[in-house]
């Protein structure tokens, strides 16, 4: 655990330090829960919106983009549901004066149960090598059957209380498994109480004139009432997407983990709209879809789980999380959902239009169902980053703390470094800048020695370094280093665009994904 909190501890100093992110408002002690992001933030940030974007929308003939107003009128969230259900339960510990949500600490509590069973099993694993089996093994070790059937016990019951709004059982199971305040250590807890999530604010220029509206916490609701504006213009045949980014904004009650749980942020949506019947497959094709996605930027397979939940959200028929291994444990990263027809029939109903579908070919209309799929770009931003961080032994016994960013996220592909200040090495080190900057987002650096420049760049996350040196002025060569293995190669300037598209492009990863995703439509 301690462990745990001094890698989170060094990601964040680490995005402050390097030009990434700060906490808003800081000059005036910070807004909790608030990000900033800086001059290399923005462009990761960036650069994942864009892939994203790529996948989804240029790689699919039936998915379009959209960018509809963060107002919206406040009917639409009474009819999505929002203002009667958008609730988390809160308890608050009276000795410490801390505040939780009440679902997190018992879900902190499971998840060490799991942790407990798969330590057994790991160690089962390494006992008896290949002849071990897993599933059998589960089944029948009295101790992970009474640690995993524990969790189970434990997570349906949360489910079936805030299912029926029993908070004070809530509360009873949390006093029953015996769960302490991590600050204050103490068991003494207030009764749980439902907060409503929404920011409210006003339009309008006279108190009497102005209406009271929600800052949007999801981008989702911006699609479904422009599904038939979309639907009608674009002359789309079921079943079709619609891709939306954009900020959302919720009243977080805990808010103390960086920017994986943030009052402002960002959300990547994709509402796909398909013929009543037909979720279930593609929300089995979604999920499928979507991993390979994150798969295909090479953070590892072994730090992806699914998590289908147990409790459904007001909406849905069917939902599961895409995990990622944080470094505070395994956590949400996104959400796929089967929302059935709820949005689209309550919008129906409360706007009094129609948002059907025709089909031309059995003459008949229906509301379609909708699979969607939403991720955090900040989660997603926190997963790359965190990720890449790595501090590394080097052969001659020094180390060295490089961001192995994925070079086609990475905010700045290439630095170039004259070897020293002067015989003319700036100069044509400018000359090659001002090429290569014409495709890469390049930077120039020659202060201090070359060593300290690589190291720099290293921990910047700068996958490409050129050298320009006196054999540049003879032969027009440079030395090119790469940041993951730090070799050094004689180049020809000529040469180089091509040799750093190849690494830089997102169309490699982009076909890596498609071969990853096996379910064809
Ligand atoms: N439209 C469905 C929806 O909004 P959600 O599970 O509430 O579903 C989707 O949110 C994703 O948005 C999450 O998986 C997470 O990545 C991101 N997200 C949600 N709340 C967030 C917060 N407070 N800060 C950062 N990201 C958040």
């Amino acid at each position: 655990m301690k462990n745990q909190d001094n890698q989170f501890k060094k990601v964040i100093s680490h995005a402050k330090e390097y030009g990434y992110i700060v906490q808003s408002s800081e000059i005036y002690d910070g807004l909790g829960a608030v990000y900033d992001y800086l001059q290399n933030g923005v462009e990761l940030k960036n650069n994942i919106r864009t892939y994203w974007w790529k996948s989804m929308v240029q790689m699919h003939d039936n998915i379009v983009g959209l960018d509809s107003a963060i107002f919206m009128h406040p009917t639409i969230w009474k009819a999505s549901g929002h203002v009667d259900a958008f609730n988390d339960p809160l308890i608050d510990n009276k000795d410490s004066k801390k505040r939780y949500r009440a679902d997190v600490l018992i879900e902190d509590y499971a998840e060490k149960l799991l942790i407990k069973a798969n330590k057994e099993i790991t160690k089962a694993a390494k006992r008896f090598g290949d002849t071990f089996d897993e599933e059998q093994y589960k089944t029948t070790n009295p101790r992970v059957v009474k640690y995993l059937s524990e969790r189970d016990r434990i997570l349906q019951r949360m489910s079936k209380s805030l299912e029926s709004s029993d908070l004070a059982d809530v509360k009873e199971l949390i006093e029953e498994l015996g769960i302490s305040c991590p600050v204050s250590g103490s068991k003494n807890w207030t009764d749980v109480k439902q907060f409503n999530l929404m920011f409210g604010t006003k339009i309008g220029a006279s108190a009497e004139n102005s209406m009271d509206l929600f800052l949007r916490p999801e981008t989702a609701q911006g699609i479904f009432v422009n599904y038939l504006n979309v639907q009608k213009s674009g002359r789309m045949k079921l079943p079709f997407g619609i891709a939306q980014t954009g900020k959302a904004f919720r009243n977080e009650i805990v808010a103390r983990q960086f920017i994986f749980r943030m009052r402002e942020f960002e959300q990547m949506e994709m509402q796909f709209f398909v013929k009543p019947g037909e979720q279930q497959k593609w929300y089995k094709i979604w999920k499928e879809r979507r991993l390979a996605w994150h798969l295909s930027l090479g953070l590892g397979k072994e730090n992806y789980r699914f998590h289908k939940h147990d409790k459904l959200a007001h909406y849905a028929d069917a939902a599961t999380d895409i995990e990622f291994k944080f470094p505070f444990g395994f956590k949400e990263l996104e959400g796929i959902h089967s929302r059935t027809d709820f949005d689209l029939k309550s919008h129906q109903e409360h706007s009094g239009k129609k948002l059907q579908y025709f089909d031309h070919e059995k003459n008949e209309s229906f509301v379609p169902f909708v699979v969607e799929t939403s991720i955090g770009l900040d989660r997603m931003f926190l997963a790359i980053f965190s990720t890449a961080l790595q501090e590394e032994e080097l052969e001659n016994g020094s180390s060295r703390i490089v961001l192995r960013l994925p070079a086609i996220l990475a905010p700045v592909k290439v630095a170039i470094l004259p070897l020293i200040k002067r015989d003319g090495l700036p100069e044509k080190s400018h000359e090659i800048l001002n090429t290569l900057r014409l495709d890469f987002n390049v930077v120039y650096d020659e202060k201090d020695a070359v060593g300290r420049r690589y190291r720099r760049q290293d921990a910047a996350g700068t996958p490409f370094c050129i050298t320009v040196d006196h054999q540049t002025l003879e032969d027009d060569t440079v030395t090119l280093r790469d940041r993951d293995t730090m070799q050094q190669k004689r180049i020809a300037i000529k040469d180089l665009k091509s040799i750093i598209e190849q690494e830089v492009s997102m169309s490699n990863s982009l076909l890596k994904m498609i071969q990853l995703s096996k379910t064809k439509e």
